[in-house]
């Protein structure tokens, strides 16, 4: 109605003129989040997207209204903040400007936007955040728990044994609820019930950090979850990551909660119920749990007699335990795909093994029907013994087995684990009296709920196949942190494998809240020298971290301002950054940075990691010192910090020079170690002379011939060496590569069986006992390749975040097509091709309020048209129009800028 009356006065006020307004904005998100509840960023950054899919779309100005209610924005009467039309492109983080946010209220904003026209659209539709804790004094909770003392054996680890919990509280009969929120957390992690039913839908709260210094709470909306009279919060405690083979935290540590449910009644008053020594426990129907080691499951016992207090003894306060509280920010891990078994086989023994087609992370759902005390043992693996069982000699220590033991009710019996998950695509079950069907067993992958919204495909299935693998590798392994692997006794956030990673993660999907996260936990692993270690959060058998590895903290944070633009993402960690670097440059000698282990001296670090031609590790020192202090000057220059800024650019050519002079061979004209690696990372961060960059090229191109056309690189250089070889005129070579299907090649894991990416180029080959995780995401960093020079779409730094970016489309002989979209801040990107053998089509989106520098490869006799409009004749250059205009046409490719928009580009030979 609000439209039809909103058109006819249009009609009324323009008499038919062709002007309207243009949608609103659409896809609201605060810090990365779609109506978040629970922060507690004290100026949340608001992004929208506009809608508008007219050709040459573009914000000239804003204007954002804040209210308590949706009404009042309804009525344009903002009681909180309201921006004016301001004169802005900026439609991506921009900051929240009204008065200090107070704690657990909740925020509803809207925008609308003017066009290129200066033409305004409507207001969006509201949206909202919703403020956490803002400070202590908001608490009333203590923590809790059953014993605080290791000589208590009931609970101590490592009896693993899960807790239960429950409080019982009543509301009067003539209360009314207003509102309920729950703040929840534990040390390792909890679930939460309200009367029974479950109220978090997500898996490992709150997400693990370093929880010595910090500790996440969440927040629950549970306002239709309260009655009158009795109620009941109840749950259990489980270990997550606070137990396991790897140290992570101190294992002495018993379990423990803190938490409140705050009930506003539509009268005014308010009830808080926090916990305290009237809370109820005792050890829960999960007898044992670790995540490396797996969850028992007992279901004869029953949590639910709340009256017998034999059971439920009283909890008891853990007075010295004082760490930061902060709210999850980011997104929490969620379980998304299910998958069905793709085959059951029955073992001379009686087990039965399930290949559920794919390797994941994740939880499952068990359906049987059993006797009571009937235990079914499920044992998880990535890969199988020849006999069929399954192989768990590739886990090490992680045991990754499960036990139900069943109530017997004659009933199926359902069962999902709470305190673990597995790497796994087989599942070996033991115990079942009868064969187990398809309705049995279902796979749950579990992972950070950032929206996976990157796609690509192409005409060869077998790179699509890679490209699916490396998807899967992505999500398996960014689980509240980023891992190396989601399944052997591992599973730890290292940086290195991670920043090598974040473009390739940053194209499939958006990882800003979870980013944002994970970079404080890397703050908080920060020693007062200023190293950080190899993991984040820290394990206490780590030390200063190794070249590459530690370097995570300048490229993590960059990657994500280059995909972003997230300016608060370097403020945030510019310390962290600092410190790191001027470790560094306490640690080098005449600029030159040499790191050697302090617990292994003679260890340089761990080089190119796992690469099929060893390269010698030492280099990497001062290549990542370059990298590092590179990222650091220009984020000091972006943040305005002009004296440092100059301190470090200073710095760069004295550690390039010193690189070249220390690790140049000048006889061999090569640099040390002669590999790919050798010569690839030099090449790609900038470090090699003038004067030696054709040579350097040269020898990366030699080596590459001489291999036969196989990357024989290891996690580092594998990254950059098809885009250097795409970037030079190398484009042919750098698709031989990419196509390659014998060892060592992306395909040829493929070609082997793989469903995510090994964690060595041939982990076929290698023996099942030794470092040969199927789930490691490094190699898959060929992907960023695919997105990048395939499908063209890249950001340029100078303009971040896609507000202006590259989509140069390369296409490569033996494919027909491609097509991409990447998920940007402003929307989705797309760019496709084809060949028909004859004619070149390039189809792209560039979405509103950004525009693209596109290229496409032409001949000098190319006629190159854009919707039926030639553009170039001829090898010649037309004039364009409006939203396509050609710029040059330079090494066989027609540059032009192009505005917002879709578009079609027809290339004729
Ligand atoms: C991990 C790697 C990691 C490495 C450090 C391994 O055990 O799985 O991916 O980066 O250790 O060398």
């Amino acid at each position: 109605m609000k439209r039809l009356l909103f058109f006819l006065t249009l009609l009324i006020v323009c008499g038919g003129c062709s002007k309207y307004k243009s949608p609103e904005p659409v896809a609201l998100r605060c810090e990365y989040r779609y109506n978040p509840i629970g922060i507690d960023v004290t100026t949340p950054r608001l992004t929208w997207e506009m809608s508008d899919t007219v050709r040459g779309a573009c914000q000239t100005a804003y204007q954002i209204m804040v209210a308590t209610t949706p009404e009042l924005l309804e009525k344009e009467r903002p009681n909180i903040w309201n921006s004016g039309k301001v004169r802005s492109a900026q439609s991506v983080l921009v900051p929240y400007g009204g008065p200090a946010l107070e704690s657990g209220k909740r925020y509803y904003w809207t925008v609308r936007v003017w066009n290129e026209d200066n033409v305004k659209t409507d207001y969006s539709q509201p949206a909202f955040w919703e403020m956490g804790k803002l400070s202590r004094g908001d608490w009333q909770a203590q923590w809790i728990g059953l014993r605080d003392t290791i000589s208590d054996m009931t609970v101590r680890f490592p009896s693993c044994r899960s807790l239960s919990y429950y409080k019982r509280f009543t509301v009067p009969a003539d209360k009314k609820v207003q509102s309920a929120r729950a703040y929840m957390t534990a040390l390792g992690g909890y679930t939460f019930d309200m009367n029974g039913e479950r109220v978090n839908r997500e898996f490992f709260s709150p997400g693990w950090t370093n929880y010595a210094k910090r500790i996440q709470y969440v927040t629950y909306d549970i306002s239709d979850r309260i009655q009158n009279g009795e109620n009941i919060i109840s749950g259990m405690l489980g270990n997550l990551w606070t137990y396991g083979f790897k140290k992570n935290f101190d294992n002495e540590m018993t379990l423990r909660m803190f938490g409140q449910v705050e009930i506003t009644y539509t009268d005014g008053s308010k009830q808080v119920i926090a916990t305290d020594t009237s809370w109820k426990m005792a050890p829960s129907a999960i007898t044992f749990n670790t995540f490396y080691d797996g969850e028992t499951y007992d279901a004869r016992i029953d949590m639910t007699d709340y009256d017998n207090d034999i059971k439920w003894v009283n909890a008891r306060y853990l007075p010295n335990f004082n760490v930061e509280l902060d709210a999850q920010n980011d997104e929490p891990v969620k379980a998304h795909e299910e998958l069905k078994p793709v085959e059951i086989n029955k073992l001379p023994n009686g087990d039965y093994v399930l290949n559920i087609g794919q390797n994941i992370a994740g939880v499952y759902r068990l359906k049987v029907k059993g006797t009571a005390g009937q235990m079914i043992t499920l044992r998880f693996a990535e890969v199988l013994h020849e006999d069929g069982s399954v192989a768990q000699e590739n886990l090490r220590y992680a045991k990754a087995t499960d036990n139900y033991i069943c109530k017997g009710t004659g009933e199926l019996e359902e069962y999902v684990p709470t305190f673990t998950f597995h790497g796994y695509q087989y599942v070996q079950i033991s115990g079942l009296k009868e064969a187990p069907t398809a309705e049995t067993f279902t796979a749950i992958a579990t992972y950070s709920d950032m929206e996976f919204l990157g796609e690509f495909e192409c005409s060869n299935n077998l790179i699509n196949k890679f490209y699916q693998n490396t998807k899967w590798g992505h999500k398996g392994n960014f689980i509240s942190v980023a891992t190396d692997c989601p399944q052997r006794d591992e599973r730890l956030g290292w940086l290195g494998d991670a920043q090598v990673f974040m473009p390739t993660a940053n194209y499939n999907a958006r990882t800003g809240g979870f980013l944002t996260k994970w970079t404080r936990d890397m703050r908080d692993s920060q020693t007062p020298e200023g190293y950080v270690t190899d993991i984040a959060p820290p394990m206490d058998w780590v030390s200063v971290a190794a070249p590459a590895w530690g370097d995570a903290v300048t490229l993590i944070p960059w990657e994500l301002y280059r995909s972003t633009g997230d300016k608060g993402i370097l403020e945030q960690n510019y310390n962290l950054m600092k410190g790191w670097v001027d470790f560094m440059i306490h640690e080098s000698k005449d600029n030159l940075y040499i790191f050697e282990s302090r617990k292994r001296p003679g260890d340089y670090g761990y080089g190119d990691w796992v690469p099929v031609d060893m390269s010698p590790s030492r280099p990497l020192s001062q290549i990542y010192f370059h990298v590092s202090t590179e990222i650091l000057s220009k984020a000091a220059d972006i943040l305005g910090k002009r004296d440092d800024a100059a301190y470090y650019k200073a710095l760069l050519p004295k550690i390039a020079e010193m690189f070249h002079k220390t690790y140049f061979e000048e006889e061999a004209q090569n640099y040390v170690g002669h590999t790919q690696c050798a010569n690839v990372l030099p090449y790609w961060f900038g470090l090699v002379p003038d004067e030696w960059k054709e040579k350097t090229l040269q020898n990366i191109i030699d080596n590459v011939v001489a291999k036969n056309y196989h990357p024989t690189t290891g996690f580092y250089a594998t990254a950059y060496l098809l885009p250097i070889l795409s970037e030079t005129g190398h484009h042919d070579m750098a698709w031989k590569l990419a196509s390659q299907r014998t060892y060592p090649s992306w395909l040829y894991m493929v070609e082997h069986g793989a469903t995510t990416i090994w964690e060595l180029w041939n982990s076929d080959q290698e023996p099942p006992e030794s470092m040969n995780s199927r789930n490691h995401y490094a190699y898959g960093t060929v992907v960023a390749w695919y997105y990048g020079y395939l499908a063209g779409i890249r950001p340029i730094e100078k303009t971040p975040g896609y507000k202006k970016f590259t989509i140069d489309p390369m296409p490569a002989d033996g494919l027909q097509y491609v097509k991409a979209t990447v998920p940007s801040e402003y929307g989705l990107i797309k760019s496709a091709w084809t060949h028909d053998g004859k004619q070149y089509t390039f189809d792209m989106t560039i979405p509103a309020n950004t525009t693209a520098n596109v290229s496409v490869p032409v001949t000098e006799k190319s006629q190159v048209s854009e919707s039926g409009k030639v553009l170039i004749d001829n090898g010649k250059r037309k004039s364009g129009n409006k939203y396509v205009k050609p710029l040059k046409i330079e090494n066989g490719r027609a540059y032009f800028e192009v505005a917002a928009g879709e578009y079609q580009f027809t290339i004729n030979n």
